[in-house]
């Protein structure tokens, strides 16, 4: 039976983490997969999460299934981590997934299960696993613009042109924060604008929000985020705690349907459960703990804000390093958006030969896209990739 199967695509970024690993070249840098590396390389675990875990070795009593949406604790926690206040807690649904991967995954499912024929409006480009994701299932994908190559901003006239073939029933894939592959965001009255024409068009806006704390700070990340749940009749949010936590192997998401009427929740929180057994039954429960014990503890979540801030802070000043080094080299402007850009991501916009040249000639290793990992730099390897920018012509 199973020679009828057809070879699946290998995920691209995935794939050139092997490749990267398997570079015998000690001169390399890997500005690939989203991880986070400190100046040594390392991710490392953060403070709080091994002072939480080294709690929980000492009071966890059982590891009997929690709940069928997790525990509904980690739920409260992080939902106010994304939500703040903006919206009351009896209007949110949630349930605990594998990941952020997890909470998309499910929110496409409670898409397609309200309405098979909605379409998927997504930012062009987009994390390539939500267009997998999409496909796999069968949903209608229809990408909007979203980055301007020239400028390598934003191309908002384009994003609200294109936003404009909205129809009920449609859900539109917006970014949180730190938009994944281009590093190019949404400014608030973009958001503003953007959820007044999805009120216009009853489009349902669903938001992966995989890097708050990686921009702007924790509460700017999650302005927009904030907005659009509070203004509209109904959302998704999927959030990560992967990045943000840097429990990357543990798989801890949340998804949270958003419904402005309270009556809403039964229906919606009776669906996460549902779909949670079909796919797993119980979520991961271990990182979700962790998470939890972080943002409930004073002392833990001041030292977890913290050292996430210095992440932050180390990211932005790479950016700057990487802007003035390319400014020198090149006597220009040019890529002065590096420094505007937000999160661990900038799409750089060399070409596919440009990005393979840098790879070949210098053992830079970005995705194919040209999306490079800020993170993955650290001061001495700064001026070593601006050099590559510059020779390889980009
Ligand atoms: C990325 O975009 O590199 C990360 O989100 C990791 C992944 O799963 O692709």
């Amino acid at each position: 039976m199973f020679e009828t199967l057809k070879e699946q695509p290998a995920d691209k970024i995935l794939m050139l983490m092997q490749a990267y690993k398997e570079d015998p070249r000690t001169q390399k840098v890997d500005l690939g997969v989203g991880v986070y590396k400190d100046a040594s390389g390392n991710t490392p675990v953060m403070r709080a999460i091994k002072a939480a875990e080294k709690q929980l070795w000492e009071s966890e009593t059982t590891k009997a299934y929690t709940g069928l949406a997790g525990d509904p604790a980690f739920a409260e926690a992080l939902g106010k981590l994304v939500l703040g206040d903006a919206v009351p807690a009896e209007n949110v649904a949630a349930a605990a997934t594998p990941g952020g991967t997890g909470a998309v995954r499910q929110a496409f499912d409670m898409i397609k299960m309200a309405n098979p024929k909605a379409r998927v409006f997504v930012s062009d480009p987009t994390w390539p696993n939500h267009l997998s994701i999409l496909k796999h299932m069968g949903l209608e994908i229809v990408p909007y613009r979203y980055f301007d190559n020239e400028t390598r901003g934003v191309d908002f006239v384009g994003m609200i042109a294109d936003l404009h073939q909205v129809m009920p029933g449609d859900v539109v894939l917006l970014h949180g924060c730190c938009h994944n592959p281009t590093g190019a965001n949404l400014n608030i009255s973009q958001w503003k604008a953007v959820t007044e024409l999805l009120l216009e068009k009853q489009g349902t806006p669903m938001i992966d929000i995989a890097y708050q704390g990686f921009g702007d700070g924790l509460e700017e990340d999650a302005a927009g985020v904030r907005l659009v749940a509070s203004s509209v009749p109904e959302c998704l949010i999927a959030a990560s705690c992967s990045k943000n936590f840097g429990i990357y192997r543990e798989r801890t998401g949340l998804l949270m349907a958003v419904s402005s009427d309270a009556s809403a929740k039964k229906l919606n929180q009776g669906t996460l459960n549902y779909l949670n057994r079909q796919n797993y039954s119980f979520p991961p429960d271990h990182g979700a703990r962790l998470v939890t014990m972080v943002l409930n503890d004073p002392e833990l979540r001041a030292d977890w804000a913290a050292e996430l801030e210095e992440v932050r802070l180390s990211m932005l000043g790479l950016r700057e390093q990487l802007a003035s080094e390319l400014q020198r080299l090149s006597g220009s402007d040019r890529f002065g958006f590096i420094a505007q850009h937000r999160g661990m991501f900038s799409r750089l916009g060399a070409t596919p030969e440009q990005v393979e040249a840098m790879r070949h000639d210098h053992g830079i290793y970005m995705v194919g896209d040209s999306r490079l990992n800020i993170a993955g730099l650290n001061k001495t390897t700064v001026p070593i990739l601006a050099e590559a920018i510059i020779k390889a012509g980009c």
